[in-house]
């Protein structure tokens, strides 16, 4: 009954505030210099539930990823992070490193709570020219403090990101009139040599545009909203702006989070594909919203900067309808696979895709090909995950039941006459009973196009599956608790035709 009382606390505070106005720890000391920072817990990362392809820190709570940065080689994962505990709370930025975006080291705490307020969720990108004088090639990490209001800060690092100096004249955007004005997501935009932010604000329903020439100050130059009803069901968070060549033309997709009002129900992502001058976006007429994914667990996410040839994207696995009571420990919340997202024409519509990025061979096995039953015994080790490539046909009504031998599945259905693949998500899938909203008896995925048969992916772990059509023009990703990985599939009503390789854990 207590725990409830304090989640039902967690959650109202993340909902009304998304997540509010942070309380700021007197204990935590006045600046952001990390230097003198813990090294990370270390974890087996055998525990039940511990995801075996996906990033976790080793204890503690984390939600939104922060600060995608690639730098000299290496990707940079910071994100929200509580480094006293298994709830939201002390929010600072988690830090960790890969050279693959698979295999992940946890660093100290990046940065904690200053004199502004506790670090909420921002961006970082690589100064190449010095344009702020921290230096050249400085990491600039810019970001909410989240105090008496919410207002945006920096921090830099000359050392390849092992520790941030906050700057002295921070913030560099003040605020003291919105109630919600955070989550800063910053670029280059080359023609007019200046950065661009992209800000969140919330329950107004709007992407605020500024510019800068320095990352110091800042000029607001619009707004972006959307008038739908539809589109203002939930707070808008987390935005992402990104550049793309479609079929010789140059497209602009703006990402907002939104929550609660998500594709199912709580948190989800939808995207706007229009037009941007380097001050404005304008959105194409188009039906909105359109979601990155159909599931209930991708949520907050954006995408790396400084990536010379593709824009890889990660989220938050989780949704604040019950993030805050997923059984998991000493951790809670994973990431998503990253996913490359890409801008496509498919029925003559643009349309975001995302396929799992292709570092993923690289913890490959060989496929082979599955038969109706439970492939896990002959094939896995107990810490292996899989993906698993079914050749589905979309003329036939069917069913398919992703099971272990405990009794437990996910199931999930072909409708012929929507196109529609439907997951369902209920007491038989695992442990369902910590949130009354967790469980859901109906988890739609579209397939677009008219193709007869076509190849969806299921990337297994632990604690999630990431169901994603095979050219990349669907996604869902679900979090599920089952007392061991899935490990077979039957299907009924068609012929079961797919293939299956390990993906070997990243924690071994
Ligand atoms: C999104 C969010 C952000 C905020 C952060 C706080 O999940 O609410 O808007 O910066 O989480 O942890």
């Amino acid at each position: 009954m207590r725990l409830f009382t304090k989640t039902l606390i967690l959650l109202v505070a993340a909902v009304v505030c998304g997540c509010g106005d942070a309380e700021i720890d007197e204990d935590l000391p006045p600046s952001g210099e990390t230097e003198e920072q813990e090294k990370p817990f270390s974890s087996s990362y055998d525990e039940q539930y511990r995801p075996q392809i996906h990033y976790t820190p080793a204890k503690n709570w984390i939600n939104d990823p922060n600060g995608l940065v690639y730098a000299d080689g290496v990707y940079h994962l910071f994100y929200q992070y509580n480094p006293r505990g298994k709830d939201w709370g002390n929010m600072s930025w988690g830090h960790a490193v890969s050279p693959d975006l698979l295999h992940w080291e946890e660093q100290p705490v990046a940065l904690i709570a200053d004199h502004l307020g506790a670090i909420f969720s921002g961006s970082a990108v690589v100064d190449k020219d010095n344009t702020a004088g921290f230096g050249r090639n400085a990491i600039v990490a810019l970001y909410t403090s989240a105090g008496a209001s919410q207002q945006q800060s920096i921090a830099y690092s000359l050392d390849g990101a092992k520790s941030f100096k906050t700057y002295e004249g921070n913030p560099v955007v003040p605020n003291t009139v919105k109630t919600d004005f955070r989550d800063p997501k910053v670029f280059w935009h080359s023609e007019s040599e200046s950065w661009v932010m992209a800000l969140a604000l919330g329950w107004s329903y709007g992407i605020e545009i500024l510019t800068s020439k320095n990352l110091k100050n800042w000029t607001s130059q619009s707004v972006f909203t959307s008038d739908l009803s539809s589109c203002r069901n939930g707070q808008w968070e987390c935005p992402d702006l990104l550049r793309y060549e479609c079929d010789g033309e140059e497209k602009w997709v703006m990402l907002v989070s939104v929550n609660p009002g998500g594709p199912v129900s709580g948190s989800g992502t939808m995207y706007f594909v229009g037009d941007f001058d380097g001050k404005k976006f304008v959105a194409d007429d188009m039906t909105y919203p359109l979601w990155l994914d159909y599931g209930t667990d991708n949520y907050a996410g954006v995408t790396w900067s400084n990536v010379p040839d593709r824009t890889i994207y990660i989220g938050w696995m989780n949704n604040w309808l019950y993030a805050g009571v997923v059984p998991a420990h000493p951790w809670r919340s994973a990431m998503t696979l990253p996913r490359e997202i890409d801008l496509k024409k498919i029925d003559g519509k643009y349309m975001l895709t995302s396929k799992v990025i292709r570092e993923i061979e690289t913890i490959a096995g060989e496929w082979e090909d599955v038969e109706d039953g439970m492939f896990g015994e002959r094939m896995f080790g107990v810490r292996d995950s899989y993906q698993l490539r079914l050749e589905v046909d979309m003329t036939t009504e069917a069913s398919y039941l992703l099971s272990n031998s405990k009794g437990e599945y996910l199931e999930f259905t072909v409708n012929p006459k929507t196109r529609m693949i439907v997951a369902k998500r209920t007491q038989k899938t695992g442990k369902a009973e910590f949130s009354p909203s967790y469980p859901l008896s109906s988890l739609k995925m579209p397939v677009p196009g008219d193709e007869a048969v076509v190849g969806l992916d299921l990337f297994v772990d632990k604690s999630s599956v990431e169901m994603i059509l095979s050219d990349g023009s669907s996604a869902m990703t679900m979090l599920v608790f089952p007392k061991e990985i899935y490990n077979g599939i039957h299907c009924t009503g068609a012929d079961l035709n797919g293939k299956v390789r390990t993906l070997s854990s990243v924690w071994k």
